[in-house]
């Protein structure tokens, strides 16, 4: 019987669980892409180009050759041959343009450019070496600001599959001509940086026998090692990629990049292990959210009652591929408007492609969207909150689908209770305390909550152990834990039993993680597998002696729990795992399942929008004479239907807003036009919020009960976080200082300035 000495077990979905892989992160266990040991290795130094576009015209390597220990320089002009057509270079999220190619030719496209890649026994020599490679260039003109490259914008083709086109509804500018209340302007979000703690990396493992394995920082091991086998000729059975513990990633891993590409040219051509890792300088050459202008026009009646929504943006990306974003459509989708209209272009400029980050499209557009929402609240003379209920809608107003769940309403009311929305004076200025005045703000924040097709295998032993794996990655927001939750929540076992294996190209399919996708759909998948090893272990008991489960033949009959199955209809019959196994001769029982949207769910994504929702309140405290603001609390509640592990559900909830605050205070990439290149390249000028900067965050989940949404009822919650977060702060400093700022961020310079 099971032991009762202990508390009845029940961790599982919904159980608060630390994470499992704490230990190993906290002791140095966890190995990260650039600790893997690997015989014989010679360590990679990329080095950046000084232009932002032109040509190489001559490379002086002989005094970087010359250094002890250096055993290659590669150049576009010694590389080794690489396939011409562009469709090899295409990764799992590739976008319309020519994908890049590193040290593929003298042409040079941004500022950062890796132009050589210096291999030497060691670091310090392969640095050094680096050092003295002296490049010349011809230069041609170039272009990286903003404003500027906005005379060259277009619509994009529509064939990245991730973006959604705004859907327009009656006639929008009519509606914004004739309404007696309006509110137009033009929004700006500067250049951000993803700036995880650990820099890309890779150290591949060159195994002597024609196989390899590479270590690599990304956000998906499957789609790299397709894109790895496309362009240098290896099969899937030869090229093995890990990803098995990633710091952070934020978008930035979404894509391969050029130094896991560098490091796998560099150990085929030299038939060794290589590792290159890029320095903090160099995570400032190549993914960034986009720069972005948004002008929102809204018309309403004199009630606040919205009549049009209008909205045209444009954001950044490079001269060689476009990246594109939905900017647009957020507000578009929450709010109820008879008349709505959404224009979207990019501009392209002599940088690398801007890529997604956190929430892209949703962090800036809702973002900037829900400043607008605050402008014409206070026209309306209608407190914010209740501008927002005016305006409610409980289908999704641009594609006029319900949702499959939108607990917004309560996400309002239980976010405004806890931080006490209904004591705040409405007017501008009349919060002080001491010389800081004070501001309450508010805003809204919608996602996507994704599910997509995931496998997953699980494998219990005769000693009551459960491994589950999966390709999918753990980006630092919780993966392992959540899935050793569902586990132990479908076989009942506790979670010190369960391995997780995860973030490897051997393990079942699993695409990218990304779109705060992991969790619902590689815990579907695991959910699935876990069922398929308790029907077979049910089965098992069947040749027990006695048969002490009788006919129960679907795991509907038994409870599983500490690795017993116990007879729902009389619980003093059990079984345990072990006994069953025992009695079919079973040593193991292994199942893979995948995952997928059914027939319904296809029917049901065409029908029904599946979002997540929040509401954001913010308090500021702003000096005026030194232009500082804190943020000294925030209350973010969010809807996500079921959260299937409270605790690092909240975390994902805290990095999120902590993420909002760097949007809405810090976090800016300045670049020189002039030499085309961003300027404050390092953590010393780039400022991410540090732990003074954070005071008190409260996280809600609201109760959100959605079968129908994903499998196991959840929605992402890895970037709900910081959508609008910005946007609560900017309106809770207008409302502390009357200041309206429509660029972010709210620097202590444009503060004073303004
Ligand atoms: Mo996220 S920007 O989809 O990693």
């Amino acid at each position: 019987m099971p032991d009762t000495r202990h508390e009845p077990i029940r961790v599982g979905i919904g159980t608060p669980l630390n994470r499992v892989d704490g230990e190993a992160k906290v002791t140095g266990q966890a190995q990260y892409a650039a600790e893997y040991p690997a015989a014989g290795l010679l360590h990679g130094v990329i080095v950046s180009g000084r232009i932002a576009r032109g040509r190489i015209t001559g490379i002086d390597e002989t005094a970087a050759r010359s250094v002890p220990g250096v055993v290659e320089v590669l150049t576009h002009r010694n590389r080794p041959h690489t396939p011409w057509l562009d469709r090899n270079y295409k990764d799992e999220l590739s976008i319309p343009g020519d994908p890049f190619r590193p040290l593929e030719s003298e042409e040079i496209q941004f500022s950062g450019q890796p132009v050589a890649l210096v291999l030497a026994e060691t670091f310090e020599a392969a640095r050094f070496a680096a050092s003295l490679i002296d490049v010349s260039y011809e230069a041609a003109p170039h272009n990286i600001d903003f404003e500027a490259s906005l005379a060259e914008k277009f619509l994009p083709s529509k064939k990245r599959n991730s973006y959604h086109e705004p859907k327009n509804h009656g006639d929008a500018d009519a509606a914004f001509d004739k309404a007696e209340l309006r509110h137009e302007a033009r929004y700006h979000l500067a250049v951000e940086h993803h700036n995880p703690m650990e820099m890309h990396a890779t150290t591949v493992d060159w195994h002597g026998d024609g196989t390899l394995t590479v270590y690599d920082k990304n956000q998906g091991s499957q789609g790299v090692q397709s894109y790895l086998c496309n362009i240098f000729g290896f099969s899937k059975k030869e090229l093995r990629v890990v990803n098995a513990y990633v710091g952070g990633a934020f978008g930035s891993g979404l894509r391969p990049q050029y130094q896991v590409y560098l490091a796998v040219m560099a150990a085929k051509h030299m038939q060794r292990s290589v590792r290159v890792v890029m320095t903090r300088q160099q995570m400032f050459t190549h993914a960034h959210r986009p720069e972005a202008v948004y002008t929102v026009k809204l018309g309403a009646e004199p009630t606040g009652k919205l009549t049009a929504i209008l909205g045209d943006a444009t954001t950044s990306t490079s001269r060689f591929e476009d990246n594109m974003e939905d900017v647009v459509i957020w507000g578009m989708i929450n709010y109820d408007s008879p008349n709505m209209k959404g224009e979207y272009s990019i501009a392209p400029r002599d940088t690398y492609t801007s890529a997604d980050m956190r929430a892209p499209g949703a962090a800036t557009g809702m973002t900037i969207f829900e400043i607008a929402m605050d402008e014409l609240a206070y026209k309306a003379g209608v407190d914010p909150l209740e501008f927002r209920m005016i305006n409610y809608s409980d289908i999704d107003a641009m594609y006029r689908t319900p949702f499959t769940s939108k607990a917004l309403r309560e996400a309002y009311r239980e976010g405004a209770a806890a931080f006490g929305w209904d004591r705040r004076s409405p007017e501008p200025r009349s919060m002080r305390e001491g010389r800081e005045l004070i501001g309450w703000g508010m805003a809204t924040g919608l996602w996507n909550a994704e599910f997509v097709e995931t496998s997953a295998r699980a494998r219990l032993t005769a000693d009551g152990r459960l491994e589950v794996a999966s390709a999918t990655s753990d980006i630092g927001t919780g993966t392992y834990t959540v899935l050793a939750l569902v586990a132990a929540d479908t076989l009942g076992l506790r979670p010190e039993r369960i391995t997780v294996r995860i973030g490897d190209s051997d393990l079942p399919h699993s695409q990218v993680e990304g779109g705060s996708r992991a969790a619902a759909s590689a815990g579907a998948a695991v959910q699935l597998a876990c069922q398929a090893v308790g029907a077979k272990l049910l089965a098992a008991a069947a040749k027990v002696e006695g048969k002490p489960l009788g006919d129960a033949r679907s795991l509907e009959d038994v409870t599983l729990t500490d690795g017993y199955m116990i007879l729902r209809s009389d619980p003093s019959k059990a079984v345990s795992f072990a006994d069953a196994m025992a009695a079919s001769g079973l040593d193991v029982i292994e199942e893979e399942a995948t995952a997928k949207p059914g027939l319904g769910d296809r029917i049901s994504q065409m029908t029904k929008s599946r979002n997540v929702h929040s509401a954001v309140f913010a308090e500021v405290r702003v000096d005026e004479d030194l232009g500082q603001v804190r943020v000294t609390r925030i209350v973010n509640a969010v809807a996500a239907g079921r959260i299937i592990n409270p605790k690092t559900a909240r975390s994902q909830i805290l990095g999120g807003v902590v993420m909002g605050m760097g949007m809405a205070l810090h976090e800016e990439t300045m670049g020189d036009p002039i030499l085309g290149r961003w300027m404050n390249h390092n953590l010393a000028e780039y400022h991410i919020p540090v732990n003074a900067d954070v005071h008190d965050i409260e996280v809600i989940f609201v109760d959100e009960p959605d079968p129908e949404v994903t499998p196991l009822g959840a929605k992402g919650v890895g970037e709900i976080g910081i959508i609008s977060t910005a946007a609560a702060i900017a309106n809770a400093i207008f409302h502390a200082t009357g200041q309206r700022h429509r660029n972010l961020p709210i620097t202590i310079d444009r503060l004073i300035a303004t």
